[in-house]
């Protein structure tokens, strides 16, 4: 069993951004998944760096081409590390190897009839790297709305590839491999662009930076390959190809080639499958065009300005917002991007929306999960993990039907459904906690039960460090290191399997995942909008920042001394905490025992007359009026320690 997965390879005349990183983080997210399986991963990006706008970077700032690109190559292997992603192979198109696969391959388009000499005569973009006729121009320009730059006049002879000859076979391979071309709703970009009529692709260009043609080809002095045609041979080149028979038996053809849809219509889905057909190569199994990150609604357009952020500069924000380390922010933005919007649609990228899912999906769901589980492993168990019980059959059933919900999902590369199946299965082991209620167990000595309960939960723990770690690694080995396995070999079975766990097992060091507070210090206030100045609004993040929870009241006295005080003993879920509340002069003591009330729990702790309050309650009341004081509670009940949000 092998996976061969790719991405695009980069152009290296800009620095890396987040829409870079959407693709290498969905192409990482599918090779560890495949390894998880034991599958044999190839998982190959890279860097396109043969183009003359490349050239021309290198010169505009003024290096010679060879030094700038290995720079430039740097940069995109330090930024994939920084962002947890394992890659198997790095490819430079500047490198022997890939000269080698090209002058093979334009060896073996030559020898199928499907090159010939020509004369190339029209419009050329080096920022689109594109030809294009006088017809398709606008306004004498890049008909490409997000490029629109200048263009220039060739006239030359240039080698010719029969593009226009594959129309018919390729329409009968889209149609006879129905996934071939995903997502389902582009297909029909690639059949219209297809019957349009495919015109001979000028494949060579008359240049000083390139991949030269090889001597075999006749009167190609001084030509190298248009960098379209070299850039998509890397996908050979990666996998062995010409001079590693076996590895190319073994990886050829690729499972998955992912990159956006800028580039599918015309490359991926047409030209390339084309030019495979004529050197008798098989296809793909799978091209995926994804959709394209936006800012403000606009499509992003260096010429008008604007720039696609820079992954690390996102990542500072998360971790100055929250507190976080830098691992668990790596993992926030793999999350956010995969799951935010469907893989295949445009989206809007937001800061505020990523803490948001920080706070619900992250801190609260998966963080607050593992950390009360261990907490009362730590508390009720001195630190060491039951004996393996009885499968709960709930708890197990909603592992395998997350498990199997990902994979189905994973065959399309519906990412955020995936997702969102592992999600249910954290509301169920939520679910689970909640109602098993361990700290009443605890309360009774009901030592078997509790034990039941832990084991269960700790288990629950572990599917889930290994459901979501392709896609938040970082989280993952953090969820096993706090259960105590060090050093364990992940494997996806093991999400089907139960009592994993060793009895009596040390759990490690128990710390948030994700903590919601405590940000780092800014070094400057933050500028509010002038709307915000001026209603006291304030951000979602900044509501987020608070954990509203439910629960039960346990007890209730007077505080001596105290005419309008009560201390309150409340069951928050995970815990009981004391409260001073300022509700006495409405609510007689006895009142208020079982009553389901909302509890600020992350509040700083107060001492109020000699008494330490960890806590707030919501309550409303008439301005000024301390009679009318009534305590807000849910409408319907929930388990203690529900989140309000
Ligand atoms: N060098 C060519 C690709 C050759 S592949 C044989 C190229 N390079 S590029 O640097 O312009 O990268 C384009 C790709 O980067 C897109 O197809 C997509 O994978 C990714 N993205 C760059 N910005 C993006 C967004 N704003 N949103 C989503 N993906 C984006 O084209």
């Amino acid at each position: 069993m092998k996976f061969y997965v790719t991405t695009p390879i980069y152009y290296v005349n800009d620095e890396p951004t987040v829409g870079h990183a959407y693709s290498t983080i969905a192409a990482d997210v599918l090779a560890r998944y495949h390894r998880l399986r034991g599958e044999e991963v190839l998982f190959a990006t890279g860097t396109d760096e043969n183009g003359l706008k490349v050239a021309r970077s290198a010169e505009e700032k003024g290096y010679q081409p060879k030094a700038y690109v290995d720079m430039m190559a740097d940069r995109f292997r330090e930024e994939w590390r920084a962002l947890s992603i394992g890659y198997d192979d790095f490819i430079q198109t500047t490198e022997e190897r890939h000269r080698r696969a090209v002058a093979a391959f334009f060896e073996a388009l030559h020898q199928s009839g499907d090159l010939y000499l020509g004369e190339y005569e029209g419009w050329y973009c080096v920022s689109d790297e594109t030809y294009f006729r006088e017809p398709e121009l606008v306004d004498g320009r890049c008909p490409n709305p997000e490029c629109g730059k200048k263009v220039e006049w060739l006239s030359e002879p240039a080698y010719f590839f029969r593009f226009s000859r594959y129309g018919d076979r390729l329409l009968e391979h889209i149609e006879r491999n129905p996934e071939f071309l995903l997502p389902e709703f582009r297909k029909n970009e690639v059949i219209s662009f297809i019957k349009g009529g495919l015109r001979d692709a000028c494949v060579s260009r008359h240049a000083f930076w390139g991949t030269p043609l090889p001597a075999s080809i006749p009167d190609s002095e001084g030509m190298v390959a248009y960098v379209w045609a070299d850039a998509l041979i890397n996908y050979l080149t990666v996998a062995g190809y010409p001079d590693d028979e076996e590895r190319f038996a073994c990886y050829w053809p690729a499972d998955v080639h992912i990159m956006a849809k800028d580039i599918f219509v015309r490359f991926h889905a047409t030209l390339w499958p084309a030019m495979l057909m004529a050197a008798g190569l098989p296809l793909p199994r799978c091209v995926f065009a994804h959709g394209y990150w936006t800012l403000g609604g606009e499509k992003i357009s260096k010429s008008r300005g604007q720039h696609m952020p820079r992954p690390q500069p996102v990542l500072d924000t998360i971790v100055a917002e929250t507190g976080c380390s830098r691992a668990s922010a790596i993992d926030a933005l793999r999350y956010h991007m995969l799951r935010e919007v469907p893989f295949g649609l445009d989206g809007e990228f937001s800061g505020e929306a990523l803490l948001g899912r920080y706070a619900n999906d992250l801190a609260n769901d998966l963080g607050n999960l593992v950390n009360r589980v261990l907490a009362m492993v730590g508390r009720y168990r001195q630190g060491r993990l039951p004996e393996p019980c009885e499968p709960d059959t709930g708890l197990a059933e909603a592992a395998r039907t997350a498990a199997s919900e990902w994979e189905r999902c994973v065959e399309t590369l519906d990412f955020r459904t995936g997702l969102e199946a592992i999600w249910t299965f954290l509301a169920e082991a939520n679910r689970f906690v909640d109602q098993q209620a361990p700290w009443s167990l605890a309360k009774r000595g009901d030592q078997a039960g509790l034990d039941r309960v832990l084991y269960s939960a700790a288990e629950a723990v572990r599917m889930a460090a290994v459901l979501t770690s392709p896609v938040m690694p970082n989280a993952a080995d953090a969820i096993e290191r706090q259960l105590g396995l060090n050093g364990w070999a992940r494997r996806w079975s093991q999400v089907r399997e139960w009592g994993v766990l060793p009895g009596g097992l040390p759990i490690g060091e128990v710390a948030p995942l994700f903590p919601r507070g405590e940000p780092a210090p800014k070094r400057a206030p933050a500028r509010k909008s002038p709307e915000a100045k001026e209603k006291s609004v304030i951000a979602i993040k900044d509501f987020q920042k608070l954990d509203l929870r439910t629960g039960e009241i346990l007890s209730a006295e007077a505080v001596p001394g105290a005419d309008k005080l009560l201390k309150l003993v409340v069951d928050i879920g995970a815990e009981k905490r004391t409260l001073v509340a300022g509700i006495a002069p409405c609510y007689p003591p006895h009142e208020l025992i079982g009553k389901q009330v909302v509890v600020i729990t992350n509040l700083e702790p107060a001492t109020i007359r000699g008494v330490r309050s960890e806590g707030m309650l919501l309550a409303g009341s008439v301005k000024g009026d301390d009679s009318s004081i009534s305590l807000v509670t849910p409408d319907r009940p929930l388990p203690n320690g529900s989140s309000v949000t």
